[in-house]
């Protein structure tokens, strides 16, 4: 064939198959054969393989995968990906609907909110960016604001497109999740037994296990599928609700989840029950629904809290419960030193995993409890995975089971353990035990912390045991020759590890300080402090006064940090890991310290659609210069910048006699005008 004919035939295959993708994973009506689908795809694989000047990435041959990378690059997602808050029973989602309403300024006779309700898929978050009508890149949600780029394995997902139709936006970011039916789950086992590998669990473990393989072509194998239920910045694609929303990415060609329209919470009732008999039978995991308030006015009035939206909640079905036997109940201790019993069970399936232990929270509850090893217990995942133990069944108790009586060791090191008055958590304040030192590491070690890539649990036991790190500054000291040393070790593993540690001192001081473990500071607490002080030497000149005059942070979390900075152990650790070359110093993000800048001390409420900005941009450009965005207005609101179609907050900032500024007169008073 001559080239022109090549391409000509390249295209007409693509455009096929496509079709076909769609027609099958989109609108679930297949058009052709199995067999013939697959030979379309094996032409134009062997056609690109003949010609590869005729390789694109939009390819369906993209489907099949590709080389195996290296590792996963990091992105910065263009709108933070938010959790959801749950709820458990009627009670909790009419509360929610009472919240929703006061958050309008809704008078009490006013008409019941349209919300839209969706089933809640049980599965990995994913947001899918697409430019110039094309998937660009593909990203797990990670820590909620950077995630990893796994465009590649994304892109063998048959029912997500690769390309978008005439008239798709130039930029268009589409959230989802990744999920395997429980029919596709099957056949993987199958094969993943055949090749003589541990099956996975449950459909959601292995999805997520799936997508962070390094090779695409294995993905391409797995029967992954994605049901899309949000976008970014729908407002600045001239869409009103949810339910257009989702009308809008159905005709893009994305497979959206179809939502229902409820009015008020009697609405929202109706459909729990309706689903409650309708979920087992849908051949996937739905775990539960997701409600939100359909219009995009409204949910922009609302705002969001510091983790989920105002606008949306879940409501997560019961439970499932199962009896099993009780075996033993052993003693973890933690990195604070915290001492927490955890129960050992007879292997019993609840939920979609199989659950051999469960935790028992601390020595009062198993008192309430009043559970004894022997007994038969009822386990069930509480919120969450986290499986607990829920009651003892009383009638299947063995005579002469004697009551737990809880240790008053350290499991670990023998040290007595220590209970505060008033305080229901008992420690191990023995500073050097093993298990404080290991969890310390592990956290170190984390993903939000210094992010050590291959320094998981294992190694960290075998470190500690090994006596190789006694404080965690010992790290950077480790050698190649060192972990050779250690058991099932090899030469490119162990100058990985060398290579991980030493990459891990660039973190800059938010993740430092969040890796340090200091009680009382969160991921999001280290930033702020990182961002007020910059460096690790301002922030331990500072006193606890001036700590506690730092925006979001309080008298407990300021005496902690005061507290752990004044321990001379800890001095010498920081001494330490400066020494080493860990980077104490945050780097500059433009933002002026707190108090400067020409919107210092003032809290501005953005509502409404702007012209120029979206949200995330404006709030940016509001803390550039020192201002604080939050999302409802009160009297302490400085002002509120309006933006065309703003509702209920405009109103509510006009009654309370705060100044409503449009988004011209913002730029001016910023003088970015
Ligand atoms: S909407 C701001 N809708 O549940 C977050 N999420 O706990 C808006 N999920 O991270 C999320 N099905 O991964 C939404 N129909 C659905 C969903 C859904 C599953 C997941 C999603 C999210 C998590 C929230």
């Amino acid at each position: 064939m001559d080239s022109r004919k090549v391409a000509r035939r390249i295209e007409t295959l693509r455009e096929e198959i496509r079709r076909h993708d769609r027609a099958y994973y989109v609108e679930a009506r297949p058009t052709i054969p199995d067999a013939e689908y697959d030979a379309l795809l094996a032409e134009l694989v062997a056609l690109e393989e003949e010609h590869p000047e005729l390789r694109t990435a939009d390819s369906p041959t993209q489907r099949v995968g590709g080389e195996p990378l290296e590792g996963f690059v990091t992105v910065r997602h263009a709108a933070p990906m938010l959790s959801l808050d749950n709820t458990y029973s009627a009670e909790e989602l009419r509360k929610f609907d009472d919240r929703v309403r006061r958050g309008l300024a809704l008078e009490a006779d006013a008409p019941p909110v349209t919300y839209e309700v969706e089933p809640k898929i049980d599965g990995v978050a994913v947001t899918l960016r697409y430019e110039q009508g094309r998937f660009a890149v593909g990203a797990t949600r990670g820590n909620g604001v950077e995630g990893d780029d796994i465009t590649r394995n994304l892109a063998t997902v048959r029912s997500l497109p690769l390309v978008l139709p005439d008239g798709a936006p130039e930029v268009l970011e589409v959230r989802g999740e990744v999920y395997l039916t429980h029919d596709g789950f099957q056949r993987m086992n199958e094969q993943v037994r055949a090749e003589g590998r541990e099956p996975f669990v449950n459909p959601r473990n292995s999805t997520a296990g799936t997508l962070k393989l390094l090779d695409s072509r294995i993905v391409a194998r797995r029967p992954l599928r994605i049901a899309v239920y949000g976008m970014v910045a729908p407002t600045s694609h001239g869409l009103a609700t949810q339910t257009e929303a989702g009308a809008y990415l159905r005709d893009l060609g994305f497979p959206a989840l179809e939502g229902q329209i409820a009015q008020g919470a009697d609405g929202v009732l109706a459909l729990v029950d309706e689903w409650a008999k309708r979920k087992d039978t849908l051949g996937y995991d739905v775990d539960g629904l997701v409600i939100k308030v359909d219009r995009f006015a409204e949910q922009d009035d609302l705002g969001f809290t510091s983790r989920f939206p105002r606008w949306a909640i879940a409501y997560k079905f019961p439970a499932e419960e199962k009896p099993t036997k009780l075996l033993d109940i052993v003693l973890q201790v933690g990195r604070t030193g915290a001492v927490t019993p955890t129960a050992i069970l007879e292997p019993v399936f609840v939920s979609g995993t199989t659950v051999s232990r469960a935790t028992l929270h601390n020595a009062d509850e198993i008192e309430r409890l009043d559970v004894r090893v022997g007994d038969t217990v009822v386990v069930k995942k509480a919120g969450e995975i986290i499986p607990k133990v829920e009651r003892v069944v009383l009638e299947k108790r063995p005579r002469g089971l004697r009551k737990f009586r809880y240790p008053t060791t350290c499991p670990r090191c023998g040290n007595d353990l220590v209970r505060e008055e008033g305080e229901v958590v008992i420690y191990c304040v023995n500073a050097s035990c093993p298990a404080q030192l290991e969890r310390s590491l592990m956290h170190y070690a984390s993903r939000g912390a210094m992010d050590i890539e291959g320094l998981g649990e294992k190694l960290v036991l075998q470190l500690v045991s090994e006596g190789l790190v006694t404080k965690i500054d010992d790290l950077y000291d480790l050698t190649v020759e060192q972990l050779l040393e250690l058991e099932r070790m090899g030469e490119k593993s162990a100058t990985n590890l060398v290579e991980a540690i030493a990459a891990s001192r660039e973190r800059g001081l938010a993740r430092l300080l969040f890796g340090l473990g200091i009680r009382h500071v969160g991921a999001q607490v280290a930033r702020v402090l990182a961002r007020a002080f910059r460096s690790l030497d301002a922030l331990e000149a500072a006193t606890e006064e001036e700590l506690e005059g730092t925006e979001e942070v309080g008298p407990v979390i300021a005496a902690s940090v005061r507290h752990f900075l004044d321990q001379p152990g800890n001095r010498d650790l920081l001494r330490s890991l400066r020494k080493r070359g860990v980077v104490t110093e945050e780097p500059d993000t433009g933002a002026p310290p707190p108090g400067e800048g020409i919107l210092a001390g003032q809290t501005v409420v953005v509502t409404g659609t702007l012209a120029r900005f979206t949200r995330k941009e404006i709030e940016d450009l509001i803390e550039r210069h020192g201002g604080k965005a939050a999302g409802s207005v009160s009297k302490k609101t400085s002002f509120v910048v309006a933006g065309e179609s703003a509702g209920s907050k405009k109103d509510k900032a006009e009654s309370l006699g705060v100044p409503v500024l449009t988004e011209d007169e913002f730029l001016a008073r910023v003088g970015e005008a």
